[in-house]
């Protein structure tokens, strides 16, 4: 069973005709990635607009900036064609046809636009792509036809060594590199290099070209010369009216970052190599790459095809920023589409964004929590630093894993604000043990948990046990002075989220480690020396684990933080045309209410989905839901999974249909600073625990649907315990194909709270 081909139209995302404002909000809808690089969508000419941003995994600067912040590389993919002197440029001409296509099966990006000017069109096609079969490799083909006449034609394809980090909350522009070497070889090929300025970690881009000749050649006169920061191949030639010209480019990118060899060398043989391969065969290979990456994790809607286009369009933007190799690097707030937020990592990685690739790709979420255990000696000096013991994760992440949150951020509404997450949102320290949970108890990967994920469940453990206090008069144990992911009410005590998650964690550890004292006493005993921990000590753990303050009412209502229902009792009373609230955005009168930027209490209840009853978890999500203001893009798709729950589809629906279309409709209003990334992996899961309900209980996948009125059917893969899943859910029926290697496997699951074991090779079909 696989999800069957829809039309060809849920796969493209178009744009027809120019707009000045939209510009970089294209820029970054039409963002190409392949987990390694990421370039946006810009047009190759340049125009007074725009944001080309192009961005490396893991390459971070700081140089004057507040806090280091991943470089915006130099720019390989610039070509600009002069008509007798003039530049075809939207600044320059007027546009009387324009269309970009971005296919998000096949990752690339294809243009037709037609300038005029004194009375004459002229026609440039381009069509670019960031190769998944060998992610050093850029590839890119445009070609000219003046449509109206002869024309004189200078076309320059350039390496653009200018570019810049042009978005800063506060400050000017910071240029993170400086261009070492600009040079073309005998045989046409650019390179240029570049040194970060802090780590000085090299660049290197080469690109080498053809102007594909037919019978029809001009005379053409080719030069290479550098040009200040930047390096030109310049052709020169007597353009035929209609005659269409056809230039190939092959780029290659290389850093020293995590990288032995030589890389002029490297980019060098990179480009060669390509260009023997040629076009087509490249193409080939990177679709094909394509095709296997979206085999386990395409999801099929039937009867909404709006949905259908804007559920693979979230898919897509996840795939393009996670590298299928362990290059040490985790997923930004904005992946590689975007400046804004620096880069940085932060808990958007673990819950939002994991759980898509742990059940469809485990090897990339195994590396994904990788990078975080490589940071845990970091993490250790983080705690320190704050007077803690265990292992603080950053706020903010970056490469060195030290804490990268800057002082000063813009708000919403411009103004500065003074930025205190850094020493206080600690419930990150707990959100990433969780997803090392989450990991193990999907794939059941125990060797990754000895090897890496028991140390980062203990030190993150220790954390807690520093971070608490005692109080005597309750006999229970305290955090205080916290952030929780509401962000209105900041350096509150007992947050509920972060308290049964610290809760959590420390019964999570304690639990593993007598596991382990079971299982696997001698590497227990070895982790045990080199982290110096007792037995005691992890009773202690669980002591106050038991003992952790949780706001629960008789009632079941769970207060947000202590003394939240105190604060003035304000709710939403106005809705804007997508049902979402309208509320004053002024922060230093919210903290004073009792609305919430994003899902805080609510989010828990998703989390811990077997931990609360119905019941609670109506009286909590009719409770935070009128209050909530959704400020954050992270929080109608938890609200949405909650209201599935509570069977409340038309409301998770409503949500659903905001979310899905955040960024691809402009709602969150801040695209084209960069997609956002929380609410790509959000939607996956209202789609996956929401509307296919599936959740796990113990050892048990349960599989509970409720779908939207409009959908005939759903359809997606999960990689269950190692195994691929495919899942059909239609009216009443739920269809599941295990393949298996292993033909006596047989998988316990729960469909329809029917108990059911699932053989591989062989369809089997639940009705309700
Ligand atoms: C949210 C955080 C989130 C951050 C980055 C903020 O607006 O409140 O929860 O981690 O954006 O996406």
């Amino acid at each position: 069973m696989s999800v069957k081909p829809l039309s060809h139209k849920s796969w493209v995302i178009y744009e027809d005709g120019i707009s000045r404002e939209k510009m970089r909000f294209q820029e970054t809808i039409f963002t190409l990635g392949n987990g390694y690089i990421g370039v946006r969508g810009i047009l190759e000419e340049g125009y007074e607009e725009e944001c080309a941003g192009t961005y490396i995994a893991g390459i971070y600067d700081q140089g004057k900036g507040q806090s280091s912040e991943i470089v915006n590389v130099p720019n390989p993919f610039r070509v600009e064609v002069y008509i007798n002197g003039k530049k075809l440029s939207m600044d320059n001409m007027k546009v009387v046809e324009h269309r970009r296509i971005l296919d998000m099966k096949k990752a690339v990006l294809s243009r037709h636009t037609v300038f005029t000017d004194a009375g004459k069109r002229y026609e440039y096609q381009s069509r670019r792509f960031l190769s998944l079969r060998n992610m050093h490799l850029g590839v890119l083909r445009f070609s000219f036809r003046a449509l109206d006449g002869d024309a004189h034609v200078v076309v320059k394809r350039i390496i653009d060594g200018t570019t810049r980090n042009e978005i800063q909350a506060v400050g000017e522009p910071i240029k993170h590199y400086a261009v070492t070497h600009a040079s073309d070889t005998a045989s046409g090929v650019l390179y240029l290099e570049a040194r970060t300025n802090d780590l000085g970690i090299l660049i290197g881009m080469a690109s080498s070209g053809d102007m594909v000749t037919g019978k029809f050649q001009p005379a053409v006169e080719t030069k290479c010369y550098t040009n200040g920061e930047s390096v030109v191949r310049e052709y020169c030639f007597d353009a035929r009216k209609g005659r269409r010209y056809r230039f190939n480019e092959y780029i290659s990118i290389y850093t020293s970052h995590n990288f032995e060899h030589d890389v002029k060398s490297a980019c060098l043989n990179g480009v060669e190599l390509a260009r023997k391969q040629g076009i087509a065969r490249l193409l080939r290979k990177h679709v094909r790459a394509w095709d296997r990456r979206w085999q386990n994790c395409d999801i099929g809607i039937e009867g909404d095809l709006p949905a259908q286009k804007a559920i693979r369009f979230n898919i897509y933007h996840m795939l393009i920023a996670a590298s299928s190799e362990d290059i040490d690097v985790s997923i930004g707030a904005k992946a590689l589409s975007g400046e804004w937020y620096k880069g940085h990592i932060f808990w958007d990685t673990e819950i939002y964004i994991l759980p898509f690739f742990i059940y469809t790709q485990p090897e990339i979420a195994r590396n994904l929590l990788l990078y975080r255990q490589r940071r845990l000696s970091q993490a250790r000096i983080n705690a320190k630093l704050e007077r803690y013991e265990g292992a603080l994760f950053p706020w903010e992440s970056a490469a060195s894993g030290k804490d990268e949150t800057p002082k000063w951020w813009r708000g919403p509404d411009g103004v500065l604000i003074e930025v205190y997450t850094r020493q206080i949102q600690h419930h990150i320290v707990s959100d990433i043990a969780y997803a090392v949970a989450t990991y193990r108890g999907v794939t059941k990967d125990h060797g990754f948990m000895l090897d890496y994920g028991a140390e980062l469940i203990f030190e993150t453990a220790r954390f807690w046990a520093s971070c608490v206090s005692y109080n005597k008069k309750i006999s229970l144990y305290e955090v205080k002075e916290v952030t929780g992911p509401d962000e209105y009410h900041k350096g509150v005590d007992n947050s509920s989220y972060t308290n049964y998650l610290a809760r959590w964690n420390l019964l999570y550890a304690a639990e593993l480690y007598n596991k382990f004292l079971e299982m696997h006493p001698n590497r227990l005993k070895k982790l045990s020396k080199k982290m110096d921990l007792s037995q005691n000590e992890v009773e202690k753990w669980r002591d106050i684990g038991n003992k952790i303050m949780f706001l629960i009412g008789k009632n079941g209502l769970i207060e947000e933080f202590q003394g939240y229902f105190g604060k003035r009792n304000d709710v939403i009373e106005q809705w804007d045309k997508k049902g979402m609230p309208i509320y004053s955005k002024d922060e230093e009168e919210l903290k004073h209410t009792q609305l919430v930027k994003q899902a805080d209490v609510i989010l828990l209840l998703h989390l811990f989905p077997n931990d609360f009853t119905a019941d609670i978890k109506k009286m909590n999500f009719d409770y935070y839901d009128a209050r909530t203001t959704h400020l954050s893009s992270l929080s109608p798709c938890i609200y949405a999974i909650l209201a599935t729950e509570l069977n409340d589809i038309d409301k998770a629906y409503k949500y659903f249909r905001y979310a899905v279309n955040g960024d691809l409709k402009a709602y969150f209003g801040n695209t084209e600073l960069g997609m956002h990334a929380a609410s790509l992996g959000g939607v996956w899961q209202l789609v996956i625990n929401g509307f296919a309900g599936v959740r796990v209980k113990g050892d048990i996948l349960s599989i509970n649907p409720r779908l939207p009125r409009n959908w005939q059917s759903l359809e997606f893969k999960l990689v269950w315990r190692g195994n691929n899943t495919s899942f059909r859910v239609s009216g009443d029926k739920v269809e599941v194909l295990l393949s298996s290697r292993n033909k006596k496997i047989k998988l316990p699951m729960s469909i329809y709270n029917k108990a059911c074991y699932i053989g591989a090779g062989k369809l089997t079909t639940v009705a309700k």
